[in-house]
């Protein structure tokens, strides 16, 4: 696919990050049932239940892609219909809401809470434990991708090459832990009802308007100084993110199957903000020295790379576009990542 140098409005953002690989629209020919998406009105759900849709469509087959969330926001159940994906309400807390669902063979699960945890703790292990809870148990004869996060490993150095799959969880904070609680959970399901599960241990979607490069630009923009606590990170397009999520649907098993994704790049705080600086014109200023703390959220997505190959925009192009992205007043969602804690404090 040949990409262009600057991506200048949300509608040509979406049609892009909704753009269907040639490998998920072949896997839509095969994969049996409906797909539902719970937690589809997020930042990653809206683009990868569209999508889907484009996906279905292109490959010539008749399957529904259901969309599941409380719909906080009206707006975007009705975007939603109106990119042929069908909606149903549910507050995933309540049990007897998530009993009504109808069963499907293809279940993405992206529903979870990180922010405000600091306080709310027992919020946050509700909706990341009992909501699996309720969703295993009512979808237990389908395949289900779990969203996880790399927060589950140990903080580690560049000089690792990133945690495998193989690292042992070591979850840092009650946000992390309530992670690696929904994964538990999840697993427990794999083998007490043989549920065909994947764990899909994400780190950081770059979509423009939020995300880590979006966070680092703003302050760079803003001429304010960057935040500089970790030194290194990894990111990914969020559209490969969701492209591989759906993919992931193939890989499901009994035991639960684990996956690492993100980008291939080992990504330097110091370098990628000096590219950003020049990028868009201004001079970097940062919070310390700017080389940030050998403490990180770092995954080896080897094993994705090898199941699915490269993501097909590398982490330079990511950058040029964040940087049009800004200097073209693009919008922002207003959702700092806090990339920067490694405290487990969010
Ligand atoms: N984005 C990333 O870079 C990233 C990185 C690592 C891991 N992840 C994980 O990947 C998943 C998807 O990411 P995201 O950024 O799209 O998350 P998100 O923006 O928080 O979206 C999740 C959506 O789930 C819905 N939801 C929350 N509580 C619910 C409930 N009780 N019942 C039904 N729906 C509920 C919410 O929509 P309503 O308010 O409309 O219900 C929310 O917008 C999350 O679990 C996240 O932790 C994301």
């Amino acid at each position: 696919m040949r990409y262009s140098d600057a991506i200048r409005s949300e509608q040509e953002l979406e049609e892009l990050l909704s753009t269907p690989s040639p490998a998920l629209i072949e896997m839509m020919k095969r994969l049996d049932g409906d797909l539902m998406i719970l937690g589809i009105a997020g930042k990653m759900g809206l683009t990868m239940g569209r999508r889907a849709a484009r996906a279905i469509e292109l490959a010539g087959v008749k399957k529904k892609v259901v969309g599941v969330s409380r719909f906080s926001k009206p707006a975007d159940r009705e975007k939603l219909e109106a990119w042929g994906i069908e909606t149903i309400p549910c507050d995933l807390l309540d049990r007897e809401q998530v009993r009504k669902l109808p069963r499907v063979a293809n279940v993405v699960f992206m529903a979870g809470r990180k922010f405000g945890t600091d306080g709310s703790e027992e919020l946050t292990w509700a909706m990341n434990t009992l909501v699996p809870g309720n969703v295993v148990e009512h979808f237990k004869a389908s395949r289900i991708v779990a969203f996880s996060t790399g927060c589950v490993y140990p903080l580690v150095g560049p000089e690792t090459g990133g945690c495998t799959e193989a690292v042992l969880p070591a979850p840092v904070g009650e946000y992390s832990q309530s992670c690696l609680g929904r994964e538990r959970i999840f697993q427990h399901g794999a083998k007490a009802f043989g549920t065909k599960v994947l764990l899909f241990r994400l780190n950081y979607a770059i979509d423009l308007r939020y995300g880590v490069l979006h966070d680092i630009a703003r302050q760079v923009w803003n001429n304010e100084p960057v935040t500089d606590s970790v030194g290194h990170f990894n990111v990914i397009w969020q559209g490969d993110a969701n492209d591989a999520a759906l993919r992931s649907l193939e890989l499901a098993a009994s035991p639960a199957a684990v996956l690492n994704v993100t980008g291939p790049e080992t990504a330097s705080l110091r370098s990628i903000a000096e590219q950003l600086g020049k990028l868009m014109g201004r001079e970097v200023r940062y919070a310390h020295d700017g080389f940030g703390s050998g403490s990180c959220y770092l995954n080896n997505a080897a094993k994705m790379a090898d199941l699915f190959g490269y993501p097909s925009v590398p982490l330079a192009r990511m950058i040029r576009w964040q940087a049009e992205w800004f200097k073209n007043g693009g919008s922002s969602l207003g959702k700092p990542t806090h990339f920067e804690v490694n405290n487990g404090k969010f």
